[in-house]
């Protein structure tokens, strides 16, 4: 059986945890490949709203089997919480959750050092979210990180220290004011390591692999957006993994012929939080009017996240570079109530126009133009079927649909589950 993918478009925040959690009915599999616990993604169902960091959107589900795959990292502290938080919903997680042993570990000292490194950058800050995500994977690439299975090995704690040593002399040579106390981060830490220790680790590859051909239905979920990949996001303003659909390859040993549905999640505007370039990001009223109505705050930071109108020519990037087969389109009710929406449909760089992202995006080099459509004014929070869908909104919906030659299968039109419009 075929692996289908889902993944986020833009900056993160689209909306992958509600499609994960609408979607998730189909899978017996939810597999995460990438990021860790600077993840944030909000599934509200039932009049309650919930927001996971680590764990894969399909836990809330009876059926299926939530594997973390060898592409992401783990903070126990925080996942231990995250497990805490799951307790009020009566879910067996030592049933329904399963973890990879290549995942890598976020250690204290890498959430330190991420501090440490950020502030170093001073006013070039990327903007992290101070998760560790970055250090943690420094150490996969350079080849000293400690991942899940060395938990299992009695030596471990010895890796654990000359690692940690090595991480205090960075922070140190950041020269920069943190101040923390290891020893009561570590009691922390190796607590909940115990914790994580008392949960199922495999070697998902050969899990999926035989879940593939026992027949088993997968769907692959993204974290972050796109356009924060690593190699093909606004570079350096990224996270440190591959969030496009490689990632799913290699975060979690799927063959990349294996793959068959590539889900795109988008919103109809745009967010970011963090720094870094964003062409289309307004600095008016109309910037804050659609955070205040998107509730645009990152669930993770509690950031205000920047806002401004769709990026198509960002958007087409992002479907060639995932092979995007469908597309659902996010948050269309806080849009509504704008006299005007516009659309980003090509960029002015360095005197001429332009249809796809360039190398270096700085507002400096390049200006979008924008594309006019008529608002709407109904409000969509309450519609079940396409059929009440505006006629503004779908003339928006299509323009989208031909401009990238993608069909739009899911409108969303509030948080919750059932506000979930399939076309
Ligand atoms: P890091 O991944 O914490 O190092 O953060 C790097 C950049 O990615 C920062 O601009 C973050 O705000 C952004 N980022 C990381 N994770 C997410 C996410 O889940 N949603 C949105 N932005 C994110």
């Amino acid at each position: 059986m075929a692996v289908d993918l889902l993944l986020g478009l833009q900056w993160g925040d689209e909306g992958k945890g509600k499609i994960v959690d609408v979607l998730t009915k189909n899978y017996d599999i939810i597999a995460r490949f990438q990021g860790g616990p600077n993840a944030g993604h909000t599934l509200e169902f039932d009049g309650i709203k919930h927001v996971l960091r680590t764990i894969p959107s399909g836990i809330f589900h009876d059926k299926s089997i939530n594997v973390i795959g060898n592409g992401v990292v783990i903070d126990p502290v925080v996942f231990v919480k995250e497990l805490e938080g799951l307790d009020q919903f009566n879910i067996d997680y030592k049933k329904k959750l399963i973890i990879s042993r290549k995942a890598h570990v976020i250690l204290p000292t890498h959430r330190l050092l991420d501090a440490a490194s950020e502030a170093s950058k001073g006013k070039a800050k990327i903007g992290s979210t101070l998760k560790g995500i970055g250090p943690t994977y420094m150490d996969k690439t350079g080849r000293n990180g400690i991942r899940i299975g060395d938990l299992e090995l009695n030596d471990w704690k010895e890796k654990y220290r000359s690692l940690a040593d090595k991480h205090e002399a960075m922070i140190e040579f950041h020269n920069v004011d943190i101040q923390y106390d290891l020893q009561e981060l570590e009691t922390e830490f190796f607590e909940a390591v115990e914790t994580l220790k008392t949960l199922q680790f495999i070697d998902s590859e050969e899990y999926l692999y035989k879940a593939q051909q026992e027949g088993k239905t997968i769907l692959a979920e993204g974290a972050q957006g796109s356009l924060l990949d690593i190699d093909f996001g606004t570079y350096p303003f990224v996270t440190s993994s591959n969030t496009t659909a490689a990632g799913a390859c290699t975060g979690l040993g799927v063959a990349p012929n294996k793959i068959k549905e590539v889900f795109g999640i988008f919103k109809a505007y745009t967010t970011r939080v963090g720094s870094g370039p964003f062409p289309t990001e307004l600095f008016d009223e109309v910037g804050a009017e659609m955070a205040k109505i998107g509730h645009e705050f990152g669930a993770v930071t509690g950031r205000p996240r920047r806002c401004g109108w769709l990026d198509l020519v960002a958007l087409k990037y992002a479907c060639q570079v995932n092979g995007v087969t469908q597309l659902m389109m996010m948050k269309g009710d806080v849009l509504s109530g704008f006299e005007t929406i516009k659309v980003c449909t090509s960029y002015k760089y360095k005197g001429e126009e332009i249809t796809h992202l360039p190398y270096n995006i700085d507002p400096e080099n390049l200006t979008p133009v924008y594309s006019e459509y008529k608002g709407w004014s109904e409000d969509l929070t309450k519609m079940t079927a396409k059929e009440e869908l505006p006629k503004n909104l779908l003339d928006y919906v299509h323009f989208i649909e031909k401009e990238t030659g993608i069909p739009i299968k899911i409108v969303s039109v509030g948080p919750d589950r059932k506000q979930t419009i399939l076309r």
